[in-house]
């Protein structure tokens, strides 16, 4: 079960990097303590699977955060390349609907290394008017867990959720649903471009079972000095 982690298996860094050589950096620099690495579209357009298999070559594994949002059966080919690469979690619009998503769990299931498969609600930078403005007519909250919802009926692992969110999903979604979050900030840290921001420890104890982190470590002097200390944040 998720939220029987240790706190060291509930961290993802966000390896946010412009290179495939600064992502071997910060992945030297944080093994063996850090065991998650999120891999996002910058670096996998940049370097594609080179910077899934960088990660795996230090042991530990990889949330392919590409957000895969087109027809049902591209969706699925998706997701089962991304099963090939051995990655442990990788995730989806919800927004692509009930049929796409259930393509997406068939694919993740018949692959023998079978990736935790994670949708997204409603992107958080978006706001009332934004999510109107594509023809969104009800609240954030009542559309973010509808959404999840459909994702769980879906056959969905999961969801990636603000910390805005995560304690709404938790009330609302059986406790084997994984959420993770990002817009975390440990105290005291730069909040950067995220405007809702939450401590490691007060998402873990709004329900997250995994937090994601990147310039909070990342962009440090000292990355493993950072991280261990946002590792015994969750302890404390
Ligand atoms: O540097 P920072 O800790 O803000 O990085 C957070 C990471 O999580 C980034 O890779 C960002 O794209 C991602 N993310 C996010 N908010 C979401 C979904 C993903 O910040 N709702």
């Amino acid at each position: 079960m998720p939220q029987d982690l240790k706190a060291a298996e509930k961290l993802i860094v966000a390896l946010d990097v412009r290179s495939l050589d600064e992502a071997k950096e910060m992945i030297r620099k944080l093994s063996p303590d850090v065991r998650i690495f999120k891999v996002g579209m910058g670096l996998f357009t940049l370097c594609g699977p080179d910077a899934v298999a960088l990660v795996h070559d230090n042991g530990a594994r990889v949330f392919l955060d590409l957000k895969f949002h087109d027809i049902p059966n591209t969706v699925a080919h998706a997701v089962r390349s991304a099963a090939k690469l051995g990655v442990f979690m990788v995730n989806i619009h919800a927004l692509g609907g009930s049929e796409m998503m259930m393509k997406a769990v068939e694919a993740a299931r018949e692959s023998e290394k079978r990736p935790k498969l994670l949708g997204v609600t409603v992107l958080t930078s978006m706001d009332q008017s934004a999510i109107g403005e594509v023809g969104i007519e009800r609240k954030i909250e009542e559309e973010v867990v509808s959404l999840a919802r459909l994702g769980k009926e879906s056959g969905l692992d999961g969801v990636v959720a603000s910390p805005n969110e995560t304690g709404l999903i938790r009330k609302n979604l059986s406790k084997d649903f994984i959420i993770v979050t990002p817009g975390i900030r440990p105290t005291g840290a730069e909040k950067n471009d995220q405007k809702r921001v939450m401590t490691p420890k007060d998402a873990i104890m709004a329900g997250a079972d995994y937090i994601v982190v990147g310039r909070p470590i990342t962009e440090t002097k000292d990355p493993l000095g950072a991280a261990k200390k946002i590792i015994k944040e969750m302890e404390s």
